[in-house]
């Protein structure tokens, strides 16, 4: 039986359109896989956010991510599939570059990145931008110019400024209500730094605000001596004893960077057996849960509230909102915390006294 000219002219027709229908139904499913999508959402409905971070044993991190850990869990008791791919980059920036490289092609949605070296971003930005994976960056700021070379590129952090400040003032405070802190009386207080890390931005920071206002305050200072001790306990005790060694029991005051190296300076004194009397006022940052210890037990004399509880819940009520392609408008944030400019999410620091600790403690 032949086919006339008619019913052939129909046949192509059908085709054409059969082939149309099914490049777009192809082209919707290519869409919805992964996490190449415009939303983000993966195809099984299901959320997986990546997080790498630059060393996971630094203690304040450590208490981030247990907190992060807490409200993830909090977003599955409410029904959502979410699952968390955690890397420890262990210091190497090309071993982070790798993870994130392996957590697009295992299909994240969204990765939160603790930067190794902050200076050394754009891999990481070429990668998520090639592939649309919107990418958190966390805990250690990159220049803004490095943050605007995407749009779907974030920070979620603090306000290294301000720690500063905040650590002068209660600095200040301190020396102006105790004058005996200037145990040798000669009107100047005799004072050591302990650093993070070099080209770190709040080591940079802390350290200059901090000095900076008790000047300002009117307090005399004089430095005798610094160390860097990579917010790392064992490596302040040691740098700290290194101080006490040529300095005696000449030291007033100890401003520490954290509260790790905090820690690491009591421990120095505590190993040198010399009795808490004699010792220097030591301030930290951080509240950690042993930094907030020791100002409960009168070691440390303050320290300044990093709010890794507020900078956890932003990371994930973000991280969530580009996975699921939800409006970043009205995330659930703390507070009067907002994304500000479409890429900035900052906690405010707090100053904290016994009383502050032993409440942030009881919580
Ligand atoms: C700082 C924190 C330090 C350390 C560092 C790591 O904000 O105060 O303790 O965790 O981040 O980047």
């Amino acid at each position: 039986m032949s086919i006339s000219d008619k019913e052939n002219k129909m046949i192509i027709r059908i085709t054409r359109r059969a082939a149309v229908l099914l490049f777009a139904v192809l082209f919707a499913a290519a869409l919805m896989t992964g996490c190449g999508s415009d939303s983000g959402q993966r195809r099984d409905g299901s959320v997986r956010i990546g997080v790498t971070l630059y060393d996971q044993y630094d203690t304040f991190l450590s208490e981030l991510m247990n907190s992060f850990n807490g409200y993830v869990d909090a977003r599955k008791a409410e029904g959502v599939d979410i699952v968390t791919v955690r890397q420890d980059a262990a210091g190497s920036q090309s071993l982070q570059n790798d993870e994130v490289a392996e957590m697009i092609e295992n299909g994240c949605s969204v990765i939160c990145v603790n930067l190794v070296d902050r200076t050394e971003p754009t891999p990481i930005i070429d990668m998520a931008r090639k592939n649309d994976v919107p990418i958190i960056f966390f805990n250690r700021e990159l220049v803004e110019e490095d943050l605007m070379q995407w749009d779907r590129l974030y920070y979620v952090g603090a306000d290294a400024f301000q720690s500063g400040i905040l650590q002068g003032e209660m600095a200040t405070e301190y020396c102006k209500a105790h004058p005996e802190a200037d145990k040798n009386g000669d009107g100047s207080i005799q004072y050591v730094v302990l650093e993070g890390e070099a080209g770190h931005q709040d080591a940079i920071i802390r350290t200059e605000y901090s000095v900076d206002t008790m000047i300002q305050k009117g307090i005399i200072l004089d430095k005798v001596g610094y160390a860097i001790a990579n917010w790392n306990r064992v490596q302040a005790r040691s740098k700290m004893e290194q101080l006490i060694d040529s300095s005696g029991t000449g030291i007033e005051l100890v401003l520490a960077n954290n509260d790790d190296m905090a820690m690491g300076a009591i421990e120095a004194y505590e190993g040198r057996e010399i009795p808490q009397e004699e010792w220097p006022v030591i301030f930290g940052i951080d509240g950690t849960e042993v930094g907030l210890q020791a100002v409960v037990s009168g070691k440390m004399a303050g320290t300044v509230y990093n709010d890794k509880d507020g900078q956890a819940q932003a990371m994930e009520a973000l991280a969530y909102a580009l996975a699921t392609g939800k409006p970043l408008q009205n995330l659930s944030l703390p507070g009067e915390i907002r994304l500000e400019d479409n890429k900035y999410i900052r906690l405010p620091y707090k100053k904290v006294d016994q009383k502050a600790a032993e409440e942030i403690l009881s919580k």
